[in-house]
């Protein structure tokens, strides 16, 4: 964590040492430092009203500014003006004035009034009102007004022409501009990077050639992240190159940011070199201060246009006439009603008057998108570091069914985690591709599965490469992150399985982690940032004598038959493809309506699969998309693009906080407890040796390092709350949350709840939750407290019932050798799609009740239980029996042990669904005369 900064209050004023909290949680702690200001100045008023006192109080009030005024360089507001009346005021011991400013500050912060409302920059005003903003759509009135943003500038001219400066730009502004900004200025390298990291306003970034490099402020820890993470550092920084650096740097951190840069140098060469790659546009020097104006304004609009939204917002006005079929197009069918005229009320005019089947008029066609829906998803390939994007509309259980057709064809074989969402299991069936199953590692005290190993995707490889079939693997499938947090490194296993076979396709179904492109330190173990890195890292000519050096080495160790297991891989420059497909569920993680879904695609050779990725994307997709899922989903990518680090930089600082609240309370933490990174990560994964967030336990980089390197990471904003030491079940938990706590959470294990943070939460919403575990906990320590030995020993085998005696997890077996092109091999591949048909003629298949002594008799010396379909229960969600899998006594003993209700493929009044031995032996048969 950057914790040691010493930053002067004003640019002008002189350095002071002090610790602060992080520069990347420093934008939550701020308003909770002004909020402190406000607490201290009010006891600072009441102490003067009493007549006691005010030294301490107003020595305290000195201290907290002195902690929080250094940050505000780096803001627009409250600016020069604001924070040096407060300065005045405290100099002049004036608590009136303190305390009507600080109020006022605070509220303007809290409220966002000072984007639209010039009063809150103005300190004789009074505290404003709550601002309508803060209200649902249709109870704000008319309320209106440009977005606001700020633009950071990097400026070689001395801080006392910097007001001179932000008013010249203030002077360009027209009615006719759609959004409105100020400018923040900084004077070096460092201090840029800081603003870029700790104000989520800014939006563009304007770069005037000449500035220095180091900031005044102490910030060590600061050179510390640019020179690891963000590639620079002043002594390998020529003079000259300082501006393009930084916009590199700044890309890095922030690509969705606009940077221009002003130069005297000669700019047409400029303009045309690699170093400019990261530069929207660049002006000569000062010369066209309007033009800069417009290009900042026309950069963020570039982000802010939503060519669908808009179009749909146009045609809704239009006065059309529906002759097609979807009555509720218009709403006249509705409105006019005797029976459904609250359906009207309820959603609105717009709903309906947006609501079309038509594809002409203004609309497009999402089946073969040429207008504006092609637009938006070339903006969301933008927006998400990718190729191509295509936009989904029955959920991403459809996006990895289209990428799994697209892609494979019978016969193929594809390694995937056999814990992933049933779409991959159900687009395996449909493409008559095979599944080799790998197994993640198992959590089998909170009953979940973490994720794959990587040594157990590279020895699937290798097992094929051994049996001669490696040309048929096709493609590897996994969860990143997994429901449960779990993080891959991409990179590194792409790089790894690539050198193994240089055009696997990989599919990486992110339905949880759209958001993280968006977050500074989640974007680097995403599928497409990836993608990016290992394109850039192969086309570099170094990248060849460093796999020329591998090559001879793994060499070696072949020839003297050695394992490459635990070596790293690198792959052969000259036949790698990039060939990468990622999915998420727009919905789950950003502003879309349900079932919004992108699949976001970098593929070298997607020339050559793009008719079947149509033919496929055709296959799966209603003729019928929902105008409004397509038009959430263009507007995601718009919010993302342009509040995406602040949201998420939120939603991650909130999760980090209920952790701690949590497991530091004395009273909530003798019953509950979120799952740390090392209950959730096995050491073996974690190199780092990271045990949980934040200090005592890890700083802020050792946690980038962590991230940059370890094989799993949890994403902090998953949190897997136990629960067990409650007495309490996950269902239990979970029923017990919505119905008294109006508290809705997502799944649960056998001693566990999973609770997620997004970009929806607020930190009122986080003590919703603590209150409530607060509540729990003490009702429970009350129970035991009068219940006597009875109620107590009763509580303890119960938490021992669900913490303690918790089932093994079953693992996959095999499928059955009628199943099997060569039964006696290393992989496990199997034609699960014979196995899913062969059921379909009832003669085929019988059925036995779970508990019926006859399966333990056929367990033990009869004809293989041999499955013949999924069955997948909730909790945990995985398939423990797949159609044509041999059924094992693990399975048997964990499906007795489930006391969950909702089990899909299996009918208690039925049984197990099982293939008829006498089938499989006639399938053996026919298999040998083939
Ligand atoms: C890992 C994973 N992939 C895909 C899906 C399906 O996504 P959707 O609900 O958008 O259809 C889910 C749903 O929970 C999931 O957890």
């Amino acid at each position: 964590m950057i914790t040691e900064t010493t930053v002067p209050a004003t640019p002008a004023a002189p350095a002071t040492k002090r610790s602060r909290p992080d520069f990347f949680s420093a934008a939550e702690a701020r308003v909770d430092q002004w909020r402190q200001f406000c607490a201290v100045v009010r006891s600072w008023q009441a102490a003067a009203a009493r007549g006691a006192s005010e030294d301490a109080p107003f020595a305290q009030a000195i201290a907290v500014f002195g902690e929080l005024a250094p940050l505000e360089a780096f803001f627009a507001f409250p600016g020069t003006r604001l924070l040096a009346a407060v300065e005045q005021a405290l100099a002049e011991r004036n608590v009136g004035v303190c305390v009507r400013l600080a109020q006022h500050l605070s509220t303007a912060l809290l409220t966002g009034t000072y984007r639209y409302d010039l009063s809150a920059w103005d300190p004789l005003q009074e505290e404003g009102t709550s601002p309508a903003e803060l209200l649902p759509p249709d109870m704000q009135g008319s309320a209106g007004h440009k977005p606001y943003f700020e633009t950071l500038v990097v400026t070689p001219v001395d801080p006392s022409q910097w007001e001179r400066a932000r008013h010249d730009l203030r002077r360009l502004r027209r009615a006719e501009d759609v959004f409105t900004y100020e400018a923040v200025q900084v004077g070096t390298f460092e201090d840029a990077v800081i603003a870029a990291i700790c104000n989520h306003n800014v939006q563009a970034v304007v770069i005037r050639d000449g500035f220095e490099y180091r900031s005044r402020h102490d910030v060590p820890l600061l050179r510390e992240f640019l020179s690891r993470h963000l590639g620079t550092d002043e002594a390998s920084t020529a003079p000259g190159a300082l501006a393009t650096a930084l916009a590199r740097g700044i890309k890095r951190y922030r690509p969705e940011l606009d940077i221009y840069l002003l130069t005297d140098r000669a700019v047409e060469a400029l303009a045309g070199s690699d170093e400019a790659a990261p530069l929207r546009r660049v002006f000569h020097d000062v010369e066209e201060l309007m033009e800069l104006h417009l290009a900042i304004l026309d950069g963020v609009n570039d982000r802010y246009e939503t060519p669908f939204f808009n179009n749909l917002k146009k045609y809704a006005q239009r006065p059309i006439g529906t002759f097609h079929a979807l009555p509720i197009a218009r709403g006249k069918s509705v409105f006019r009603s005797n029976w459904i005229r609250d359906m009207g009320h309820f959603y609105g005019t717009n709903l309906f008057l947006a609501e079309s089947s038509a594809t002409t008029g203004g609309l497009d066609s999402l089946l073969e998108p040429t207008g504006n829906i092609k637009k938006a998803q070339d903006m969301m390939a933008r927006a998400f570091g990718a190729k191509r994007a295509f936009f989904g509309t029955n959920g991403t259980s459809t996006s990895n069914k289209i990428v799994v057709n697209a892609l494979c064809q019978p016969g193929d074989i594809v390694i995937v985690d056999r814990n992933c969402h049933k779409s991959h299991h159900y687009g395996l069936v449909l493409a008559g591709a095979q599944p080799y199953y790998v197994e993640a590692y198992p959590l089998t005290q909170y009953s979940m599965y973490g994720a794959v190993p990587l040594k157990t995707i590279k020895q699937a490889l290798f097992d094929c490469k051994a049996q001669g079939i490696l040309d048929r693997v096709r493609m590897v499938d996994l969860t990143n992150c997994t429901f449960d947090g779990h993080m891959y490194n991409p990179t590194r296993v792409m790089e790894e399985c690539l050198a193994i076979k240089p055009d696997l396709v990989f599919l990486w179904d992110e339905a949880w982690f759209g958001f993280a492109r968006f977050n500074a330190f989640h974007r680097r173990r995403t599928a497409m940032a990836a993608a990016a890195t290992l394109s850039a890292r192969y086309r570099d000519p170094a990248y060849r004598s460093q796999y020329a050096a591998f090559a001879a080495k793994a060499g070696k160790l072949e020839a003297a038959n050695r394992t490459l297991l635990d070596t790293h891989l690198l792959p052969d420059p000259d036949k790698v493809r990039i060939r990468v497909y990622q999915t998420c569920s727009t919905h789950k993680s950003m502003s879309a309506l349900r079932q919004g879904s992108q699949i976001l695609v970098w593929d070298d050779d997607f020339h050559i699969v793009e008719g079947n990725f149509q033919e496929a994307f055709l296959a799966h997709t209603s003729t019928s998309p929902n105008q409004q899922i397509i038009a959430s989903l263009d507007l995601a990518r718009r919010q993302m693009e342009l509040e995406g680090y602040e949201l998420t930089m939120r939603a991650v600082e909130i999760a980090l906080r209920i952790r701690r609240e949590i497991n530091t309370h004395p009273l909530i933490s003798k019953y509950f407890h979120i799952a740390t990174p090392a209950e959730m990560v096995p050491a073996a994964y974690r190199a780092s040796g990271i045990e949980d967030y934040g200090q005592p336990h890890s700083t802020w980089r050792e946690l980038l390092d962590a991230w940059d390197h370890d094989e799993f990471a949890l994403d902090p904003t998953r949190l897997t709350l136990l629960c067990g030491a409650s007495g309490l079940d996950g269902t239990q938990f979970k029923g017990l949350l919505a119905e008294r706590f109006d508290i809705q959470i997502n799944k649960t294990s056998r001693n566990s709840v999973l609770l997620q943070t997004n970009i929806n939460n607020t930190r009122s919403d986080a003590a919703l939750l603590i209150k409530a575990l607060a509540d729990l906990a003490r009702e429970i320590d009350q129970r035991l407290a009068h219940g006597g030995a009875t109620e107590r020993a009763a509580f303890d085998a119960r938490v021992r019932s669900l913490v303690t005696d918790v089932p093994d997890l079953p693992n996959f077996s095999r499928f059955h050798d009628a199943f099997r092109d060569d039964a006696s091999g290393a992989s496990n591949e199997g034609h699960m799609r014979e196995a899913f048909f062969m059921s379909y003629n009832a003669a085929s298949s019988e059925y036995i009740k779970l508990n019926s002594p006859d399966i333990d008799k056929r367990l033990k010396n009869g004809a293989p239980l041999v499955s013949a379909n999924f069955v997948i229960p909730y909790p945990p969600g995985f398939p423990i029996m797949v159609p044509g899998q041999v059924i094992t006594a693990d399975t048997i003993t964990f499906m007795r042990k489930l006391d969950v209700k909702e089990i899909h493929g299996y009918q208690a009044a039925h049984g197990l669904k099982l293939l008829k031995p006498s089938q499989l032996e006639s399938k053996g048969k026919t298999q040998v005369a083939r």
